[in-house]
């Protein structure tokens, strides 16, 4: 509840939804939605719950958009920003370096897979995948091969909305309003295996991406852009063997593999980087979110050895960057949020309590609007199917209504922030901060239990 000490006082709530309704433009909102309803208003956040403005208190099972791994309110971490802002404010990293920057890459190096020893900070995920795709590109420039500018992602892939990241998004609602996008976006089956024929080969989606390449020309194609367990779509893990084939196909064709970590880096999937999790290892990463927790805004690319070395000499670089990246508030965050990381041993909680975590899940499944629960770490979701057998999906009226119409706003109402999401299959997604245990299980569960119940008994009598 907001108290003298909040920044947030009662008094101004009444004003806050009034100025909220004039002012302030949500991202991917609705925002005509609003009109005749109040606007969600988180005011306080502790741990792995947050308050809105009246006082109702959430477990915030999204981890404020897969952010806030560490938890919410660790004022240590506000307190090495403050002591950086004493130390030096800011520098920029545009031909200059200052301390913090340096060694959080060199952290970063030292965490990261193999020889991904090159970090070029970012102020989020979208520049971080630009990044990635530009930096594909020059390095096919510089070693000999200029025409490989195409990059291949999966469909219903989210990787940003810049207009480079949003040429990789794979979900057509985002894309439509700003066509024509960045030239050179290709896009491959992803690995939702939920509604593939038995038979299928496991690898299928794999050999896909190389039927792509063939077919777009080799000598065209500069990257493969993928998310460890792609989150869009509803948190889809790969199939075992999946990322050693694709590595096999890059390297066959000599395409760079980019591995889009903004979300499961960081302990989301028990270890520091996704790739670490499916035993392969990328080119580039691109990383963001909870880099810090998003105690403050960061992103990173990270390249190995052999991608850095064409800027690496005489009059060479990489003509690409951001006034922000690698802010030394930002990365003193970060170098604090690793420290907790260390200390706690949130990466080996992740893995000691995942399957508790799955476990509940999957004693949903009774429920007949459960169809799939799928997922690794503490990264899961629930795709919600009209028929169990058949696994048949909604009409777009029936989706609607269940996503918008009543699971958002019941499960908000019940206390629990997740998302009810419908770019791919409708499904329920669940990203608790690292911190979550058995107590914040059973509370999901608690939640989802009637409200996936009630969704189903409703939706028989509409
Ligand atoms: C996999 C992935 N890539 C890129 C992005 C874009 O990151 P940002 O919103 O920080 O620009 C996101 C955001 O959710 C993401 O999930």
């Amino acid at each position: 509840m907001a108290s003298a000490d909040t920044l947030t006082r009662p008094a101004d709530t009444e004003s806050l939804q009034e100025l909220a309704k004039r002012h302030l433009w949500m991202h991917f909102t609705r925002m005509g939605a609003y009109a005749d309803a109040e606007v969600p208003i988180i005011a306080r956040a502790e741990g792995p719950y947050v308050w809105d403005e009246h006082g109702n208190r959430y477990l915030d099972g999204l981890s404020a958009l897969f952010c806030v791994n560490a938890g919410h309110g660790r004022t240590e971490i506000g307190d090495a920003m403050a002591r950086q802002v004493a130390e030096l404010d800011f520098i920029t990293v545009w031909s200059y370096a200052h301390p913090r920057a340096i060694e959080l890459a060199t952290r970063i190096a030292s965490l990261a897979p193999g020889d991904l020893n090159r970090v070029f900070f970012t102020s989020g995920g979208s520049e971080a995948v630009e990044s990635a795709i530009k930096l594909a590109r020059a390095y096919h420039q510089r070693t000999g091969n200029p025409r490989k500018h195409k990059f291949v992602s999966r469909e219903v892939a989210y990787h940003g909305t810049t207009l480079g990241a949003l040429a990789a998004t794979g979900i057509p609602e985002l894309r439509t309003d700003f066509e024509p996008l960045v030239h050179g976006g290709i896009k491959a089956p992803n690995t939702n295996s939920y509604h593939w024929p038995a038979d299928r080969d496991p690898l299928w989606a794999a050999d896909q991406i190389e039927e792509k390449i063939i077919f777009e020309g080799p000598e065209t194609v500069a990257a493969v852009i993928l998310e460890p367990l792609q989150n869009a779509g509803g948190s889809i893990p790969p199939q075992d063997g999946y990322f050693q084939r694709v590595r096999e196909i890059c390297d066959r064709h000599d395409v760079l593999l980019v591995s889009d970590e903004v979300i499961c880096a960081w302990g989301r999937l028990g270890h520091y980087f996704g790739c670490q999790r499916y035993g392969y290892q990328p080119d580039i990463v691109t990383t963001a979110k909870a880099l810090t927790s998003a105690y403050a805004p960061m992103g990173a690319m990270i390249a190995t050895d052999r991608v850095f070395e064409p800027f690496a000499s005489g009059a060479d670089s990489f003509v690409h960057g951001f006034t922000f990246g690698g802010h030394p508030v930002a990365a003193a965050a970060a170098m604090a949020n690793l420290d907790v990381f260390e200390r706690e041993d949130l990466c080996g909680h992740v893995l000691a309590k995942e399957g508790e975590f799955r476990a509940m899940l999957d004693g949903l499944r009774d429920i007949p609007i459960v169809g799939d629960v799928r997922g690794d770490g503490f990264f899961h979701a629930i795709e919600l199917v009209s028929d169990q057998e058949t696994k048949a999906g909604f009409d777009d009226e029936q989706s609607e209504w269940l996503l918008r119409g009543y699971l958002s706003g019941e499960l908000y109402r019940r206390g629990l922030i997740c998302r009810a999401d419908d770019r791919g299959d409708p499904v329920l997604q669940l990203s608790p901060p690292l911190i979550c245990d058995t107590e914040q299980f059973e509370e999901i569960h608690d939640v989802l239990r009637p409200v996936l119940t009630q969704a189903w008994e409703q939706l028989q009598r509409r």
